[in-house]
């Protein structure tokens, strides 16, 4: 594996793009850290230090150095990989950018302990490949801070059907082969598959297509064990880290997936079981993004004090829409969600630019707090279920 990542960093950057674009995305973009992880309360003036975990190419470690530099926060990032090829790539794109707050290590994940305790740690795309990850999470927790968290990502088996096979095939014709020779023969298979092939009737996987860096992380990979909802949810808890969310939490409820005469029987499981139903019934879950803490931590939830930011849209064509027809239609990995949220939320939702607080939406609306709460409460469950809501100080 280690063979893998000299030849092929992943994912595939250039750092002559920084200067065109930040990549952010989940997890771990500081106001979703704050929203999962620290009440959406943290105040980010204070010193922080975070291990990006598999830092791969950089995408992680460069979002948060970046935008906690922007913010003048006092903070630390330590990317640890051991692949030097990605290590390469990722410190080209912090130079490119002149930042200053990252320690590189090239080192094995199960020394982080060595390194910590962290504040936070994001480890995604890693865990699956690990020869034993049960250790990995292991080692993760116990390089937590008391309080701190931690956001991952590992494959998800269902939205990957067709992968596994495809990937047993593949490894019995490349058997011995160098990387470059792997992908080549990867190649001229995939275009002479039969229609029947479950890789090709997955209209979900593209990663392929991308680059070949992606198509060697899907389809040529030494190790690669998915982990479907149970199966997290046990390594987190043996690991002493306790559950915190799903992103987007929405998707893991199963009444989305169920006739409304189904719904009752749905509730009546526990809520992991709930979200181990959502995944069997969804059967598009490619990967599973997640919070877990060191101590019972929830998300941040509405009150006087918390201050909403929407994430990827304006707060203007939010309220138009939600004005004109109570509802929005979402489409992630191939299914189109609708989230109602009432026309009256429209007024509040235009109000919400990230700098007022709740209690000071209210005032100007002319509430009181529990009529506002009534009227905002839908608009939380259905915006926070998708993450296009987060409640954060923010970082500047
Ligand atoms: C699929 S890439 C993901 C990179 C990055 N986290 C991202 O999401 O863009 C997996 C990375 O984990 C690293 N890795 C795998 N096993 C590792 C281990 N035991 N210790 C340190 N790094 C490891 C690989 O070198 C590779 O860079």
């Amino acid at each position: 594996m280690a063979r893998q990542y000299e030849a092929y960093p992943y994912p595939a950057r250039d750092p002559g793009d920084e200067g065109k674009r930040l990549i952010v995305g989940s997890p771990s973009d500081p106001p979703e850290i704050d929203h999962f992880l620290f009440g959406g309360k943290r105040d980010w003036r204070k010193p922080f230090r975070a291990l990006v975990a598999g830092g791969g190419t950089g995408d992680a470690t460069i979002m948060l150095a970046q935008k906690l530099a922007d913010a003048g926060a006092a903070a630390e990032i330590v990317y640890l990989d051991m692949s030097a090829a990605s290590r390469k790539v990722a410190e080209a794109r912090a130079a490119a950018r002149g930042l200053s707050s990252i320690r590189f290590v090239t080192a094995d994940l199960l020394t982080a302990p060595e390194l910590g305790p962290f504040d936070y740690i994001d480890c995604t795309g890693v865990l699956h490949h690990l020869p034993d990850p049960q250790a990995g999470f292991d080692a993760l927790s116990a390089a937590l801070a008391e309080g701190g968290g931690m956001g991952g990502m590992v494959y998800a088996p269902y939205g990957r059907t067709g992968v596994y096979p495809l990937q047993a095939a593949l490894a019995a014709l490349t058997e011995g082969e160098a990387p470059e020779a792997q992908v080549e023969i990867a190649k001229r298979a995939l275009a002479g598959l039969p229609k029947t092939n479950w890789f090709l009737a997955n209209p979900h996987l593209s990663d392929h297509r991308a680059s070949d860096a992606g198509l060697y992380d899907l389809l040529l990979h030494a190790r690669d064990v998915p982990f479907d909802v149970p199966a997290l949810l046990g390594a987190l808890e043996r690991a002493g880290l306790a559950f915190v969310s799903f992103l987007e939490p929405l998707r893991y409820d199963p009444a989305r997936y169920l006739p409304e005469s189904l719904h009752a029987r749905a509730a009546g499981l526990d809520a992991p079981a709930r979200m181990a139903l959502a995944e069997r019934l969804a059967g598009n879950m490619k990967t599973h993004v997640f919070y877990a803490a060191k101590g019972a931590r929830k998300p941040a939830a509405p009150s006087p004090e918390s201050r909403p930011r929407l994430n990827g849209l304006s707060a203007a064509t939010l309220a138009a829409e939600i004005g004109r027809k109570g509802a929005l239609r979402l489409t992630s990995d191939g299914l189109t969600q609708r989230l109602d949220i009432p026309r009256a939320a429209a007024p509040a939702l235009a109000l919400t630019d990230g700098r007022l607080r709740l209690g000071e939406i209210a005032r100007r609306l002319g509430k009181d707090w529990l009529a506002f709460a009534a009227l905002w409460a839908p608009a939380h469950v259905a915006l926070t279920g998708f993450n296009l809501l987060r409640y954060s100080e923010g970082t500047r």
